[in-house]
């Protein structure tokens, strides 16, 4: 009976890929939900590390079965990338399943998606450029281009003629740029379509059949709570629903079949792109996050921005998430601070919020209130039991905890499989 939904707590990056691959052991299937290839997801087993972006994290596990769900947008190219790159590395990709209705990402996505961004200057995004927006603006247009539809030649064809009367005009027209040729698409999708064929599948049904016959589901969400389209800090997020909600309209399952909800929560904070972000560090404790938490984006190479631990944050991902379980990942990197802090609240002139505001004006006016904890200096990468660990991480852990409102079940004290502390384990 159980199923699990995994999503990030954040702005992404908060370690979901490592904790979605220690879960997945004991996951009979690992589904993907939404998002496409801005997401970036390093997994370390060993002395190897594995960099995916769009196969579930599952994949490592030679006898789980991987879904990318109907909600889940696909750059075939990069997929296919990436079933060589795992083929290379000797991980069996057998065990994958695309759904049919999931949605294609077009050489016209990505130019638009990079367009708009330089139109909008310094009001930009700072998107992946992956095509994301423009993907997901087509699937709600009602005018995209689903796996089933590529697999059908005649189908796609037609498609990709119709889209591209109007992407042409707009990308000449508005945005001065090169235009695409039909009948070159065609061709070079035709290819993909080929090589992608033999994966497609009604993922829902089987879904379905795996949560009644009581195997383990473990739906693994992409980016993170503060990127969602309704719920994040619009219009700085991206163009889907990494919420755990959306595993059900993604994955195509109904609300009563969701067990647990388990939000990935890193000991601080990081962001990438533009937008507002309360406890941002621009000092030596920033710096200290970013080289010893190697705070670089997986997908873009860009630096991440870093700051203190929100539990205004925590506590609104709880709630719109509706989380049972938490993991606070990346302990490890707080190491050697003398001080730590973590924001309580919001104070605006006199007010004080304790809710994440709606208004990016109010937020960029909030100022964050600090509570302040002792650090520890002892290594902890080794520690494989919370009572092991310094009396400061433990004080630490248990005030997250408090201030969230939900039990801490995993702790990372590294980016390893084996380091991982587990409290509740939840299959
Ligand atoms: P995701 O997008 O949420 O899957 O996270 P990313 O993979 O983009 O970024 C998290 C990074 O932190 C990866 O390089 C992981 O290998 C690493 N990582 C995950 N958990 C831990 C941890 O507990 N400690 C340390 N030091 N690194 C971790
Ligand atoms: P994972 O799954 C962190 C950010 C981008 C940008 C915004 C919109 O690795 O946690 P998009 O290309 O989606 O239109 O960009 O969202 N972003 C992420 N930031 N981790 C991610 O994924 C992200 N995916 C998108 O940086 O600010
Ligand atoms: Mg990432």
């Amino acid at each position: 009976m159980p199923s699990v939904v995994l999503i990030g707590g954040q702005w992404g990056d908060e370690g979901k890929g490592k904790v979605t691959d220690f879960l997945a052991e004991k996951a009979d299937i690992v589904v993907r939900y939404q998002g496409g290839n801005n997401a970036g997801h390093t997994v370390v087993v060993g002395e190897e590390e594995f960099k995916l972006h769009l196969i579930p994290s599952g994949i490592l596990y030679p006898d789980t079965i991987c879904v990318i769900g109907n909600g889940v947008v696909i750059d075939p190219a990069v997929l296919i990338a990436e079933l060589d790159y795992l083929a290379e590395k000797g991980i069996s990709t057998d065990n994958l399943l695309i759904s049919e209705r999931a949605h294609i990402i077009m050489p016209y996505h990505k130019k638009l998606d990079e367009v708009t961004e330089i139109s909008r200057g310094t009001g930009k995004i700072g998107t992946t450029k992956r095509g994301i927006g423009p993907v997901y603006m087509d699937k709600a247009g009602r005018i995209g281009i689903r796996f089933i539809d590529l697999l059908d030649k005649d189908v796609f064809s037609s498609l990709v003629k119709n889209n591209l009367e109007e992407k042409n005009k707009l990308l000449d027209q508005v945005y001065n740029s090169e235009c695409f040729n039909a009948n070159a698409i065609i061709e070079e999708y035709t290819t993909y379509a080929d090589r992608l064929r033999k994966y497609a599948a009604d993922t829902s049904i089987l879904i379905y059949n795996m949560l009644r016959a009581g195997k383990n589901v473990l739906f693994e969400g992409a980016q993170g709570t503060l990127l969602d389209l309704d719920h994040g800090t619009y219009p700085f997020v991206t163009s889907s629903h990494p919420i755990a909600g959306a595993a059900c309209t993604g994955a195509g399952v109904g609300p009563t079949e969701i067990n647990k909800v388990l939000g990935i929560i890193k000991a601080y904070t990081t962001r990438v792109g533009e937008g507002p972000f309360p406890t941002e560090l621009q000092n030596e404790a920033g710096q200290h996050l970013a080289r010893k938490g190697h705070e670089v984006g997986t997908t873009t190479g860009r630096p991440r921005r870093c700051g203190w631990f929100d539990a205004v944050i925590s506590r609104y991902t709880a709630r719109i998430n509706g989380l049972t379980n938490m993991a606070v990942t990346k302990l490890d990197v707080l190491t050697g601070l003398e001080t730590l802090k973590i924001c309580i609240g919001y104070k605006r002139g006199n007010e004080v919020i304790s809710d994440f505001p709606a208004s990016l004006k109010v937020l960029a006016e909030c100022e964050p209130v600090y509570e302040e904890m002792p650090g520890w200096t002892e290594d902890i990468t080794k520690i494989t039991a919370f009572d092991e660990l310094p009396k400061g991480a433990q004080n630490y852990l248990n005030r997250l905890n408090q201030l969230t409102g939900v039990p801490i079940s995993i702790i990372g004290v590294g980016s390893r499989r084996s380091q991982t502390l587990i409290i509740d384990n939840l299959f």
